[in-house]
């Protein structure tokens, strides 16, 4: 019947079906820490070393967001929430694609942290990119730190503007001790059985 080869046609795939095709079923790691900790460096040698397996991964970086979807916000603590939501919202989605989703965002206090949780649900992974300000400031990568002592950046995360270090995360990645590369190993055998 007409009616029937309508609705066949219109069949949703479902999201078992799509982590059959992948092969993976879909998770967000959620890193999280002070600018300059790593955060960036550790996803995209990741996702690499996913990539290389056979596993499809998507960086979602603060930075790139904050160019685009979120480049109304600044970094008052009401536009950080904001910033944060947007981005546990896009995370959701790829995830439910069955997209293992690297997230990158500074997401400086627990209940930012909580929100993204409450957001992303089960496949939600809390994951602290760890180096003191002085660590980062003396990397300084973009120049942020320089600026900041400077006074050319105000409300600057770590300095007036506040970063609270967890209380239980689900991994610590300590980045003044380890190169990105083993942390990302570190990460992959954490959440990725060894792929047949
Ligand atoms: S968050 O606090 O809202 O989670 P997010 O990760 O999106 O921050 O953006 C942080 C990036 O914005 C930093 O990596 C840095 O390049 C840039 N930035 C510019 N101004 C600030 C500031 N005042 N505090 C922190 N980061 C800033």
């Amino acid at each position: 019947m007409a009616d029937n080869i309508h609705t066949q046609f219109h069949r949703f795939v479902s999201p078992e079906e799509k982590a059959k095709l992948l092969g993976q079923s879909g998770t967000v790691l959620w890193m999280y820490g002070l600018s300059g900790s790593g955060k960036s460096t550790i996803a995209a040698a990741l996702e690499r070393q996913l990539h290389e397996e056979g596993r499809f991964a998507v960086i979602l970086d603060g930075d790139n967001f904050r160019h685009g979807l979120n480049s109304d916000l600044g970094f008052s603590d009401d536009d950080r929430r904001e910033n944060v939501r947007r981005v546990s919202e896009v995370a959701k989605m790829f995830a439910g694609q069955g997209v293992i989703t690297i997230v990158s965002v500074i997401t400086p206090k627990r209940d930012l942290r909580e929100q993204a949780r409450q957001i992303i649900g089960d496949p939600f992974r809390e994951i602290f990119i760890k180096a003191s300000y002085e660590t980062c400031a003396a990397r300084d990568p973009k120049g942020l730190y320089a600026k900041v002592a400077a006074g050319e950046i105000k409300q600057f995360t770590g300095k007036d503007s506040g970063f609270e270090e967890p209380e239980a995360p689900d991994l610590v990645l300590e980045t003044e001790t380890h190169p990105a590369e083993d942390l990302a190993s570190q990460l992959k055998a954490a959440y990725f059985s060894p792929k047949q």
